[in-house]
């Protein structure tokens, strides 16, 4: 993201909110074709889904509003990043974001009513300054030490490359990055709340539910409610994906609104929607929406606690992939930053 957004300039950039936009009907895509293949070969048809998605958005408009909440908090989340990621340097927005895992762990405990005693707070802090320090660059690393033993030396401050790229405003980046933060916590906790709220079956006469959920053999297995385990299950699965279309719904159309048409409506009109879209715009955007869909399975499957522990391990595991691939040389912060994230996790599982 970082690459395609600081490395050009501003007048040859892509819109973000036009990429926003395309990351979540993407995602929608991904989902509907999901749901459709949900039910067994016999029972795919096209009007099925066409009925199952008009009553799940449209009909069904009360449960489907809940979900305008997260999409609009993740809608400017994601449009800060893109600011945080044009202004700021790679590693000072990676490390800066990190605090995402405290505020997800605050939010947690005021909307969820999760209770984390001391020993789980201190595994959070261990593991955001853990990850911090995992993803300082190691001229950013040697230059601290530097700073504060008193030395000075110029070869390796002049090295940090947040001085190296046009495009910033470290300022306006990290306001940026501080509510993107705040605003990662909140969506992704409400998210949640909705998410795991218990399953609404469908009505006697919906037969397009019905039909996605059937399975004959399992008559013997019935719930009190005359739904079979495998019924339960399937309505369970279902949901994620309906749910993600519900949000998207949302954010398309408050991007469209706010974003597209408020900020970059003029721009469009005279260069079109996807004025400078290259091929690695495409890239970032597919990231995009598959890393979303990603997040609502582990949101879904685990909880946005988690989430934090298991995005800090992959950075690490992506970091040690890249010592291989790309002879990136690990500096002493790494190993300690990866040392207190693996500590932190024991801990946080005790
Ligand atoms: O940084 P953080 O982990 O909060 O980012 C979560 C990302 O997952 C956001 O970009 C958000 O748009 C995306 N997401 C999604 N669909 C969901 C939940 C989150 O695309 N159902």
């Amino acid at each position: 993201m970082r690459y395609t957004r600081a490395s050009v300039p501003e007048d040859q950039r892509y819109l973000a909110s036009t990429a926003v936009i395309m990351s979540e009907l993407i995602k929608t895509l991904v989902c509907m074709i999901v749901l459709y293949m949900m039910p067994a070969a016999h029972q795919r048809s096209l009007s099925r889904l066409a009925t199952l998605l008009q009553r799940e958005v449209v009909v069904n408009w009360r449960e489907s509003s809940k979900l305008a909440l997260p999409a609009f908090l993740y809608l400017i989340q994601n449009n800060l990043q893109y600011v945080a990621a044009t202004n700021l340097d790679a590693a000072t927005f990676q490390v800066t974001y990190q605090l995402k895992i405290l505020t997800t762990a605050f939010f947690s405990v005021v909307i969820l009513k999760r209770s984390l005693n001391r020993l789980k707070w201190c595994s959070l802090a261990l593991l955001t300054f853990g990850i911090g320090l995992v993803v300082l660059p190691k001229d950013a690393s040697l230059a601290a030490i530097a700073y504060f033993t008193g030395e000075t030396e110029p070869e390796i401050v002049s090295d940090v490359p947040s001085t190296s790229v046009g495009n910033q405003s470290n300022m306006e980046g990290f306001m940026a990055v501080l509510m993107a933060c705040v605003l990662s916590g909140l969506a992704g906790v409400y998210f949640e709340k909705i998410l795991k709220a218990p399953v609404k079956q469908p009505n006697a006469g919906d037969e397009e539910s019905k039909a996605m959920m059937k399975d004959e053999d399992n008559d013997s297995l019935r719930s009190p409610q005359g739904h079979s385990p495998q019924e339960d299950t399937t309505a369970a699965q279902s949901q994620l994906w309906i749910r993600n279309i519900q949000m998207s719904f949302f954010s398309v159309l408050l991007g469209l609104i706010f974003v597209v048409l408020m900020q970059d409506g003029a721009t469009i009109a005279e260069k079109g929607f996807f004025v400078n879209y290259t091929c690695l715009t495409w890239v970032v955007i597919l990231i995009q929406a598959f890393g979303g869909l990603i997040v609502a399975l582990v949101v879904k499957y685990a909880d946005n606690i988690l989430k934090g522990f298991a995005t800090s391990i992959s950075i690490i595991l992506s970091s040690l992939v890249s010592v291989w691939l790309f002879n990136f040389v690990l500096s002493g912060s790494f190993v300690l930053g990866a040392i207190f994230v693996i500590y932190a996790t024991y801990l946080y599982g005790l």
